[in-house]
């Protein structure tokens, strides 16, 4: 079994090998990937995938906390980190509150917060406070009524040259690492080396220091709709749901349970 990854050991893998982050929101999940991947993190990406909700948006401190403490009993071995969802956060003061919480009622290692240079004071509150932070720039599914819907950034210079300063301003705060999503890859790949601090992408391109992928986006268990950025790498719904068909029919049939499963 590898070993848990610290904050120093993932800025090390800067300049040795690309991260491997996914989401998870169960310790059954969990337990599946922590011994694959690097960094597991709780995204509120939940709100979508595990409560069928349109948006992000809705989701609750209590909520992170709940699915947090339940990756953390499957990924034992994983750095996890768990994302402030939206409102939580509008203040250092506020954020401080909350990311303590977080840290007392969980085993996360960190905390992640969507914004660039409008957030640099309350990252630095955090960090300096106790709380490591990973940052979040680009498309900003928090931010996806303000925007009327999810915008792919760095299409051009000024756009690209504001994700740098955005990313600079997050590392300067004392953000270990930054997650960039929805941006072109040229201009991502910008953004990764005027920084120090890992960005991993999430359809941001290869030239990037690793990747994130939603778990159930990956497995192809989110039917509602998939991002161009999504690679499935199985067809889960369709194996989940002829597998139920079965049973269906197993159980109509009375062929389930036969004689092996019966005591
Ligand atoms: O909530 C989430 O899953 C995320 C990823 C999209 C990075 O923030």
């Amino acid at each position: 079994m590898n070993k848990k990854m610290t904050i120093h050991s993932i800025q090390q893998a800067k300049h040795k090998r690309p991260l491997v982050m996914i989401t998870a929101y169960d310790a059954l999940f969990a337990g599946l990937f922590d011994p694959i991947a690097d960094i597991v993190l709780v995204g509120d990406s939940l709100n979508m995938s595990f409560a069928g909700k349109a948006d992000t948006l809705s989701t609750t401190l209590d909520q992170m906390i709940y699915h947090t403490q339940a990756v953390g009993q499957g990924a034992k071995n994983s750095f996890i980190i768990c994302d402030m969802p939206f409102g939580t956060y509008t203040t250092p003061e506020l954020a401080l509150n909350n990311a303590i919480k977080v840290f007392q009622e969980t085993p996360a290692d960190a905390v992640k917060i969507e914004g660039g240079s409008d957030k640099a004071d309350l990252v630095s509150h955090l960090t300096h406070n106790g709380i490591a932070v990973c940052g979040h720039i680009g498309l900003l599914p928090q931010s996806v009524r303000s925007e009327g819907g999810y915008r792919v950034k760095g299409k051009d210079e000024a756009q690209t040259r504001a994700l740098i300063e955005d990313a600079k301003a997050i590392e300067e705060a004392g953000a270990f690492c930054i997650v960039i999503e929805g941006v072109k890859a040229d201009a991502a790949a910008r953004v990764a080396k005027a920084v120090e601090v890992p960005l991993i992408g999430i359809g941001a391109g290869s030239a990037v220091d690793g990747q994130v992928l939603v778990f159930s986006d990956m497995l192809g268990l989110f039917e509602a709709f998939t991002p161009k950025f999504v690679k499935k790498y199985l067809n889960g719904a369709e194996l989940v749901k002829d597998a139920v068909q079965t049973y269906a029919d197993e159980v109509d049939s009375r062929a389930f349970p036969d004689e092996m499963h019966t005591y």
